[in-house]
């Protein structure tokens, strides 16, 4: 859902944002860091340029720091494309083969289809028990979305619970992580309330708010009170403030054991035991990747350099693609920062060729087929070797479909634990 995704990630306020956002810059030193980082694609065609520097460059940077989960959410393809279902079930293979020939390395991560584990479908629907309906009209995408796809009916039970889903996915393998781009950020914010509500109702131990009372008695008459008071105030009225000294009045306490330490500072927060932990947002470090009609690239837009193009195909985009528009004639000067091939350059290109390329623009030294040049050719390096292994795979189908089999074995496996403890928790065991 390209919602939002135009904003930069510090323009994105209000109350989706309150997670600390990371952001991952290239070799920025993540060795020793561990977690669980998941990540899903709606399954919507095969990729483009614009995916693979946004996404999924990234994906194969972080299969070597953490245990990745990356699938193909064929269910929230459905959200929307209901009534055309054929189109899904072509590309979610497409995708697999693209993910693959373009260096995610299935002994390095799990790669699987959302459908293939129920228990993402399990988990939506228990968590849709205790998610309030106001939360999901509040989400930017909901309204945002309908209005786009004017075309389609989006008035719908599944739609709605979009992210609900999305939660599902993320909490049924506890990850720590979500790369994601900036317009996702709103998703990944419900889903630690989603966890965080989770929590409250089911990770409480039983008789919670009695030992805690107890608890607050042993504080003596003073501190209770001033307990109370404090824990109303964060409660009942959001007081951070109160929250702090609250925390400190039981740090201060001296007479009191550590369990019941916890249980007044988890009766002060109003959670329990965490079941589903909540996820944090890794911001990716997306570079702006103008499509050949100088407007983001975009499949809606049709203007995609895509990683199955063939070698002509992507000389001839690259070579008709959109240039400064002031830049009318070959002696005109023109303006770099005006032209969607120097956003190109600047992802592409060395310092040299950058300053090469402003130097002859705007002096009118190069035309722009000699600008484009070299950003056709390293184009071409970075995608002759995928579209070599992409041949390759679609060759080999039974390869696919051993790697997506035992990545959604190993993912399965853990989605199973988790919903052994979220059952129990709930206290749906019965025999
Ligand atoms: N909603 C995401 C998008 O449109 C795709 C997605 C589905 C996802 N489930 C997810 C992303 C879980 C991260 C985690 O891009
Ligand atoms: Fe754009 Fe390069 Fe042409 Fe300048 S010379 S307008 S930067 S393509």
């Amino acid at each position: 859902m390209a919602l939002l995704r135009e904003a930069a990630p510090t323009e994105c306020r209000g109350p989706y944002n309150r997670a600390e956002a990371q952001t991952i810059n290239p070799g920025s030193g993540m060795a020793n860091r561990s977690g669980v980082v998941l990540s899903g694609m709606r399954a919507t065609g095969s990729l483009h340029l614009g995916h693979y520097l946004g996404v999924i460059r990234n994906w194969v940077r972080l299969q070597h720091e953490y245990d990745c989960y990356f699938f193909v959410a064929d269910w929230h393809a459905l959200t929307t494309h209901y009534e055309d279902t054929a189109v899904i079930s072509e590309v979610v293979w497409d995708m697999v083969v693209d993910w693959l020939a373009a260096g995610v390395n299935p002994k390095l991560c799990k790669i699987f289809i959302q459908s293939h584990v129920p228990e993402h479908a399990e988990l939506h629907l228990l968590l849709s028990m205790t998610t309030p309906v106001s939360w999901l009209e509040r989400v930017p995408t909901y309204k945002d979305q309908q209005e786009k796809l004017k075309g389609r009916d989006l008035a719908t039970y599944g739609f709605l619970g979009y992210p609900v889903l999305q939660s599902a996915d993320i909490l049924v393998y506890r990850a720590n992580y979500v790369p994601v781009g900036a317009d996702q950020v709103p998703h990944v914010e419900l889903t630690r309330e989603i966890a965080r509500r989770f929590n409250e109702f089911f990770g409480r131990e039983p008789g919670m708010a009695a030992k805690a009372e107890a608890a607050i008695k042993k504080m003596g008459k003073k501190n209770a009170r001033m307990y109370n008071e404090l824990r109303k105030r964060f409660q009942e009225e959001g007081d951070g403030e109160a929250l702090g000294v609250a925390q400190a009045l039981i740090e201060n306490q001296s007479n009191i054991s550590l369990a019941d330490r916890e249980r007044l500072t988890g009766y002060l927060q109003g959670t329990g035991r965490t079941i589903l932990p909540e996820p944090e947002v890794l911001l990716t470090a997306t570079p702006k990747v103008p499509g050949v009609d100088g407007q983001k690239m975009s499949k809606s837009y049709g203007n995609t350099i895509d990683l199955r193009d063939d070698a002509e195909t992507v000389e001839r985009k690259l070579r008709t693609m959109m240039t400064d528009p002031a830049r009318v004639r070959r002696s005109d000067p023109g303006d770099p920062n005006k032209c969607p091939v120097f956003e190109l350059h600047k992802i592409y290109s060395d310092e040299d060729t950058l300053k090469w390329v402003v130097n002859g623009c705007t002096t009118a030294g190069i035309g722009c087929l000699d600008c484009k040049q070299p950003l056709i050719d390293s184009i071409q390096a970075e995608l002759e070797p995928i579209r070599r292994r992409t041949v390759e795979l679609e060759a080999d189908p039974g390869l696919v479909r051993r790697v997506i089999a035992e990545g959604t074995e190993a993912a399965r496996d853990t989605a199973r634990e988790t919903m052994e403890e979220v059952r129990r928790a709930m206290g749906l065991y019965y025999g």
